[in-house]
């Protein structure tokens, strides 16, 4: 089974690339700025060759160019769109180069690497995209502008692959993890890491094609776009 995980090198990305590391017919292509970073070098380390960190800005679009070439399989069984950004502005404060930060990584990126991987995608593949509550429309709040827009257009990009790939067999999911003890979560969230991991693996698992296009949380429960 081979899984690729974006921005796996810390908080939500790591702790679900060390869970599909235990599985003995896993390889974990773990994508990350910087693939030698300490954490993601020790799982690396501790399950050798089957977790193989390979460097990856989603920015760079000539390097999601190359993914295909880099990654150098002919299947992918699970891909994960993790890597994200927060947003700190408020209206008012926010530039077109915290827009253009905000969404090149949250948004613009899960599209170009799905549609590179699209040739590995087939019957049975799933991709899944990690939103956020706050990518909801009918949730929205005053709060978190920038951010929601990413996760609100993610969500959207999520129905549309799910379309897109119907044919194909490939499942599509927009995940919310939960609000996670993590760098952009902070220390205040209401869940550890590992219980958002636990519960987002148990959901990829079950998810199948019959339900390609769900917007669900860590729990498995579906959120209102
Ligand atoms: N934590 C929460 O409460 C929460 C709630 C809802 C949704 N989410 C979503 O969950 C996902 C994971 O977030 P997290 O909580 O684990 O946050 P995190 O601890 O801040 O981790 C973010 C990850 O994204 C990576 N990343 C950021 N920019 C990148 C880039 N240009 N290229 C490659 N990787 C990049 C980071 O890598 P670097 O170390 O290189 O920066 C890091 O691995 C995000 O999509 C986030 O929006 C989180």
């Amino acid at each position: 089974m081979n899984i690729v995980i974006t921005g796996a090198n810390r908080g939500i990305g790591l702790a679900l690339a060390s869970r599909y590391a235990a599985r003995p017919d896993a390889v974990v292509f773990a994508l990350a700025r910087d693939p030698a970073a300490p954490e993601l070098h020790a799982l690396a380390a501790a399950r050798a060759g089957r977790v193989r960190p390979l460097a990856l800005d989603v920015r760079d679009t000539q390097a999601i160019d190359a993914l295909p070439s880099a990654l150098g399989v002919d299947s992918i069984d699970l891909l994960i769109n993790n890597a994200g950004v927060p947003a700190p502005s408020d209206f008012g404060a926010i530039s077109g180069a915290e827009l253009n930060a905000v969404f090149a990584v949250n948004t613009f990126a899960p599209l170009l690497i799905t549609q590179a991987l699209r040739d590995r995608l087939g019957t049975g593949s799933k991709v899944v995209n990690i939103t956020s509550v706050l990518g909801s429309i009918a949730r929205a709040g005053a709060d978190y502008l920038t951010y929601g827009m990413s996760k609100a257009a993610l969500n959207m990009l999520s129905k549309k692959l799910a379309l897109e790939f119907e044919s194909a067999g490939v499942a599509v999911l927009a995940l919310h993890p939960g609000w996670v003890q993590t760098r952009m979560g902070g220390s205040g969230a209401a869940l550890d890491v590992d219980t958002a991991a636990d519960g987002m693996v148990r959901v990829i698992d079950a998810f199948s094609l019959a339900r390609s296009g769900a917007y669900l949380t860590y729990d498995g429960s579906e959120l209102p776009w």
